[in-house]
């Protein structure tokens, strides 16, 4: 085996580059005078607001609770249905369950890997209430079709963005065509914290009123609960890294854009569905997943990998409707291209402190696989 391992992501490698930076602003928080929300939670979501294009930011604990509270505010809950995929982390029909609605589980479309509008309309009913599109592996969803299919029926949109910080449909940043979006900033995300922190972005002003109370004991001043609320704070630690980390957001894009270019390049030849960038759409590559014809077949490929020392990453194993937690909730049999994505993807390594020499690495791991070194 060749050197070090090689990991699907290594938030560490990214605090080791900007180390300098973060500890001058991890130092600002200890020395400052709020441990809870304050000055640098606050910064953190105007600067993440202007990036996506919207007016309103709130930052919350997690992305799983931006999601439940996005849901809490619009008044989803007991009765109401929220139509998203089955091909995605599970935290994204979670969230919909913490909020008390039904989660109905549409397929994908084979390419974007991302919900399919024609399952959506054959999905909704007089309960249905919003559709939450996961822009999956940092590819968008389709936004036209999406965004019709709500108007046309008087539904909400809320996009789960969690694994798409920047990415663009037809030029506009994903997070602008939801009334309400959600983003992750889980540490192995394309911007990522050093423990969990999520936010929900809005151009709606009086719905961001109404999370700023939700994630704070419902207060609408200290100490008087208006509505119920929960405790979902941002931690102003998490927020004076993450403004750091997003001054350098679009050129670490811009480098996982080039490692996904060098493995499109090196592995087009071989028998594997390299991911695809749809038209008029704008990639983060918050992972580079391939598919593999069955699964014995991508499991062979991961072993031989980590024999090699390279660690790829299989997102995700299991279908949320293949998983009993969800059960009851399946209205659904037959998504068969997420039952056959969840046996047949693998990840491979993508963070943008990848040196040139692990990337090609990977690529000859692959290759050797199949006997083809060149
Ligand atoms: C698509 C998707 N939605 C939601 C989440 C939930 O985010 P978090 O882990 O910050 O709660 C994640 C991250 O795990 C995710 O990948």
């Amino acid at each position: 085996m060749e050197g070090t391992i090689i990991q699907t992501a290594d938030p560490r490698a990214e605090y080791r580059a900007l180390h300098e930076e973060i500890d001058v602003a991890i130092r600002s928080v200890l020395e400052g005078p709020s441990y809870v929300l304050g000055d640098a939670v606050r910064r953190f979501e105007e600067e993440f607001a202007g990036h996506v294009g919207v007016s309103h930011g709130i930052g919350v604990n997690n992305g799983t609770d931006a999601i439940h509270l996005a849901l809490r505010a619009l008044e989803i809950g007991t009765g109401d249905e929220v139509i998203t995929v089955s091909h995605t982390a599970v935290a994204t029909v979670a969230a919909i369950c913490m909020a008390g609605a039904t989660p109905v589980l549409a397929d994908v479309d084979p390419v974007s890997r991302t919900l399919d509008p024609d399952w959506v309309k054959g999905l909704i009913t007089a309960r249905t209430k919003a559709v939450l599109p996961v822009h999956l592996y940092g590819h968008p969803a389709d936004m036209a079709g999406l965004t019709k299919i709500c108007a046309d029926h008087g539904l909400s949109m809320v996009e789960d963005c969690a694994q798409a910080h920047g990415a663009r449909f037809h030029g506009q940043r994903v997070g602008r065509f939801g009334v309400l979006s959600t983003f992750s900033f889980y540490p192995t995300k394309n911007l990522g914290a050093i423990g969990d922190a999520g936010l929900v972005a809005t151009n709606d002003a009086s719905l961001a009123e109404r999370l700023r109370m939700l994630r704070q004991y419902g207060w609408e001043r200290p100490q008087f609960s208006e509505i119920q609320g929960w405790n979902s704070r941002m931690d102003p630690l998490q927020a004076a890294i993450l403004s750091v980390k997003l001054k350098h957001l679009d050129a670490r894009t811009e480098r996982r854009r080039v490692i996904a270019e060098t493995y499109n390049i090196r592995l087009r030849d071989l028998p594997l569905v390299l991911p695809a960038e749809g038209s008029g759409c704008f990639h983060v590559y918050h992972l580079y997943v391939v598919e593999l014809p069955d699964e014995a077949t991508r499991n062979a490929l991961r072993d031989h990998l980590a024999r090699s020392g390279i660690n790829a990453g299989i997102h995700y194993p299991y279908a949320v409707h293949q998983q009993p937690a969800y059960q009851p909730w399946i209205r659904t049999s037959a998504m068969v291209v997420t039952e056959r994505l969840a046996s047949t993807v693998l990840s491979l390594p993508l963070y943008p402190d990848l040196t040139d020499h692990e990337i090609h690495r990977v690529c000859d791991a692959v290759r050797t696989f199949y006997g083809s070194l060149e």
